[in-house]
């Protein structure tokens, strides 16, 4: 099983998450629910620092990538990490900060920024806002201006890499939202225009590469591209720059297709990265830049499981076998977004043989509904707990009130003992912010 002691099945035949039983979890928080086990998303958050402690001389820092998952309580565990934080939203900076995260420690990214996010960014005293347009710098060089503040930027730049999980390609040019092609020469035209800018202080480089990768290659070649347009930077601008950010897309396990990733492969991950990093440093004779690096979903995912109650069970004769929870796409959406594939088990008999075959649907009013297609499982019935594994990352973070279903509440685990982090919602939640104009009552 995966999840690096974070799951075991107990000698009652049910599964555990953090030493907890998650049938009495369902019993006693009800279902839909969300689990987090805090051991598992401090080790994660732990692997990626000490690397670049041990490796890097500490010459770097971690941000967690807080869309994966972003709740108080989460901010909260990665201040006591001591590791920073990614934001892309004034709601995520609004968190973090609520959390009582350090600004100084919070990035803010995103291809359009409102003027509101930049205002509050530097207002609440951010420690880099990430560049992704020309016009964004003006208004943040304005901004900054008005307060007499100087703000610490990078640009995001795309160094010409798509990757996917197990294989990356290298573009001459790069069809993206994000970030400024180093290709067509709107990367440096960029770093040009930024160093121009009086309140603005250019700190560095950012580029992310893809989300849920595997391939060490990808990260060093991506490290590799950065380091090189940053040696160029200094031939063709004067500029040296001080800080690369290569983002994050470590990838998790899910199901029997990916790989089962060990604390030291992460670890791994970064070893390759700065000695990537080192070794151009001395290529290009520059200074080896302050690493950041974003993980996200390897941080959260295999720290969470979501726990549900199966309804109805419905067979169509020679075609497939529906098994219902009660929750679905609106917990869950990635099935529908992405055809991402889950490992499923009944946490209730979790040593019973799988001897049958089945799709699991969700409770919305739409066909598309579906959490897993033809997953083993064994004979299910009304009433049984049903676990999906890895939904740590993505799932809370992506979810919604589809069909006025509630969004389930967050447990958070630590050695057997189990809390709210996110409270269920109400019928009251549903309805706080719904007016009828006085014309229609
Ligand atoms: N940094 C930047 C700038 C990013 O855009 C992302 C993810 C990350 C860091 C974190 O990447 P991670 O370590 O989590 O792979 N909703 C999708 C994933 C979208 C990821 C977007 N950016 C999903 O459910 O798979």
């Amino acid at each position: 099983m995966n999840g690096r002691n974070t799951l075991k099945i107990n000698g009652a035949g049910h599964l555990e998450i953090g030493g907890a039983d998650t049938v009495e979890l369902a019993e006693k928080f009800g279902t839909p629910l969300y689990v987090l086990d805090e051991k598992h998303i401090r080790d994660m958050m732990r692997a990626y620092k000490n690397t670049i402690d041990e490796c890097y001389g500490g010459n770097g820092t971690v941000l967690y990538a807080s869309k994966a998952f972003s709740c108080t309580a989460v901010y909260a565990i990665a201040k006591s990490e001591n590791i920073g934080v990614d934001t892309v939203s004034a709601g995520e900076l609004y968190t973090a900060l609520q959390a009582g995260f350090p600004a100084d420690r919070i990035y803010l990214h995103g291809n359009n920024k409102l003027f509101s996010e930049l205002e509050l960014a530097v207002d609440c005293g951010i420690g880099a806002v990430v560049l992704d347009s020309f016009g964004e710098a003006d208004i943040l060089n304005a901004i900054c201006a008005k307060r007499g503040k100087i703000q610490n930027v990078l640009i995001r730049i795309n160094p010409g890499i798509e990757a996917h999980t197990h294989a990356f390609v290298q573009t001459a040019r790069t069809d993206s939202k994000f970030g400024f092609s180093v290709s067509d020469g709107t990367a440096e035209e960029m770093a040009a225009y930024v160093i121009d800018k009086q309140n603005l202080r250019l700190k560095g480089f950012h580029c992310h590469i893809g989300s849920q990768i595997f391939e060490k290659k990808s990260f060093a070649l991506a490290a590799e591209k950065v380091m090189r347009f940053m040696a160029d930077m200094k031939t063709e601008l004067g500029y040296s720059a001080e800080v690369l950010n290569l983002g994050g897309g470590f990838g998790i396990w899910y199901n029997d297709e990916d790989p089962e990733l060990k604390i030291d492969d992460y670890k791994d991950y970064v070893r390759v990265i700065i000695d990537t990093v080192k070794q151009k440093a001395r290529e290009y004779k520059m200074n080896e830049p302050y690493l950041v690096l974003e993980p996200g979903r390897s941080i959260v995912g295999e720290a969470g499981i979501t726990l549900y109650t199966v309804g109805a069970v419905k067979e169509i004769k020679g075609v497939k076998k529906y098994v219902a929870i009660d929750g679905g796409m609106f917990d869950n959406p990635r099935y529908a977004l992405y055809q991402s594939k889950y490992t499923v088990m009944l946490a209730n008999r979790a040593n019973d043989a799988c001897t049958d075959k089945v799709s699991v649907a969700g409770k919305c009013c739409e066909s598309g509904d579906i959490i897993a297609v033809d997953v083993p499982l064994p004979e299910t019935r009304r009433g049984d707990i049903m676990a999906v594994l890895s939904t740590g990352a993505y799932n809370y973070s992506m979810s919604s009130n589809y069909n006025r279903n509630f969004v389930p509440p967050v447990i958070l685990v630590n050695e057997g003992k189990a809390e709210y982090i996110v409270k269920p919602q109400t019928f009251e939640d549903l309805v706080r912010n719904d007016i009828i104009p006085e014309r229609l009552k």
